[in-house]
């Protein structure tokens, strides 16, 4: 098994919490921006949000008093690759706050729910250009066992 290093704690004053209200998410907006920037705006954001709600898409934030600094999208899900397992769509971290922790502290608390929610497994996708989160997730521990292909099905895309 890989290095698994204790998340570091976050700063203090840091708090996890979904982002359950329209004002949440327009919070994440500055955030989330940063990794997603096709997203126009912020009510853009909010009727892409509600519209994944569906499909069991929740927003974990990490609030410093009013502000987020790090944000991850994630579901539940199950197919018959992983059974039934929880898959973070987005994570993120401000600007200006990366390196302290607060990425490691948000997978901590996504691998928990996993667990509470009786997932076998936590997935996510990243670019296989993006090797500074392909660091990060190796120092996290997870594994870089699977290889993913896309393929355009509209121009564009
Ligand atoms: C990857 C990311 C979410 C990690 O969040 P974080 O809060 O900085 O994470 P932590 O402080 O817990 O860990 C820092 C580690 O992240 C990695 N990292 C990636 N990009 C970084 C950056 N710009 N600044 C600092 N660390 C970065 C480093 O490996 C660092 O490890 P190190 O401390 O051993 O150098 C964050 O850097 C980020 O938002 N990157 C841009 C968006 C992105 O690529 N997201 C992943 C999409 S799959």
């Amino acid at each position: 098994m890989s290095d698994q290093r204790p998340a570091p704690p976050p700063q203090s004053g840091i708090v996890l919490r979904h982002a359950a209200s329209h004002d949440d998410l327009s919070a994440c907006f500055p955030v989330i921006s940063q990794l997603r920037p096709n997203l126009k705006d912020a009510a853009e954001w909010g009727d892409r949000v509600s519209a994944m709600a569906g499909a069991g898409y929740r927003v974990l934030a990490a609030w410093d008093g009013g502000r987020v600094v790090a944000v991850a999208g994630y579901r539940v899900m199950e197919n018959l690759i992983h059974g039934r397992f929880l898959y973070v769509d987005d994570l993120v971290t401000a600007d200006g706050s990366r390196g302290h922790g607060l990425g490691a502290s948000l997978l901590k608390e996504l691998s928990m729910i996993g667990v509470n929610q009786n997932c076998r497994r936590l997935v996510l996708d990243t670019a296989a250009a993006n090797t500074n989160a392909r660091r990060f997730y190796a120092r996290e521990g997870l594994l870089g066992v699977i290889v993913g292909f896309m393929k355009p099905l509209v121009e564009g895309a």
